[in-house]
């Protein structure tokens, strides 16, 4: 049996450089009836908990390290027993909530995690934060893409440790690479798709965000 992908939608707040946002959060969780990985433990850790079930959770798989994807890890691992991972580029924004908890693991480029039977590779993408990655499902025909793209265009690059070169690079060589019908689940608001978003490339360049 192939494996699903659930989506709980969960809120709160997004803190950085002295200014806090209301935010809905996607968070995705992969898997089969036995075992799932979790895309993001935002908010809320107890309605996280309960879509997960009675199911072995593999991982809690972090896109990056601002503070609303990374709010419920720590209680959620507590709980679950399952390792927190994130690229180690964003540790310095994974301590600005968390000074006393560290993640138990690392991501990297290339990386695969393999859940219910599906690989998801880690494409390294920065830009929206330095440790920023992606979640590429070939099996699944999707990615993850966290805050790097959206639909309409880019993550956000005005804050502190982003860059907006740098994201366009990330997007342009890793994520426009895959196939067009590959269905880009995000980590805010509505899916898209690579083939819908790789046209506009060139009218976000020239905007600038
Ligand atoms: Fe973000």
């Amino acid at each position: 049996m192939a494996a699903r992908i659930d989506q709980v939608v969960t809120s709160g707040t997004f803190s950085l450089d002295g200014g806090t946002w209301e935010v809905d959060n996607n968070v995705w969780i992969v898997g089969d009836d036995e075992e799932c990985v979790v895309i993001d433990a935002a908010h809320d850790a107890d309605a996280i908990a309960a879509a997960v079930g009675g199911r072995r959770l593999v991982a809690i798989v972090s896109t990056h390290g601002h503070d609303d994807h990374i709010d419920a890890a720590p209680d959620l691992a507590v709980r679950t027993g399952a390792p927190v991972l994130l690229h180690p580029d964003d540790l310095m924004l994974w301590k600005q909530r968390h000074p006393d908890a560290s993640p138990s693991g690392e991501l990297a480029d290339g990386q695969v995690i393999e859940v219910a039977g599906t690989e998801l590779t880690v494409l390294h993408t920065p830009g929206h934060s330095p440790g920023a990655v992606c979640l590429y499902a070939p099996s699944l025909g999707t990615v993850f893409s966290g805050d790097t793209l959206f639909q309409g265009g880019p993550g956000a690059t005005g804050r502190s440790f982003s860059d907006f070169p740098t994201i366009i690079t990330s997007i342009r060589e890793r994520l426009l690479a895959l196939p067009a019908g590959t269905v880009v689940r995000t980590g805010h608001g509505d899916s898209t798709t690579i083939g819908d978003e790789a046209p506009h490339l060139d009218e976000w360049i020239a905007r600038g965000h």
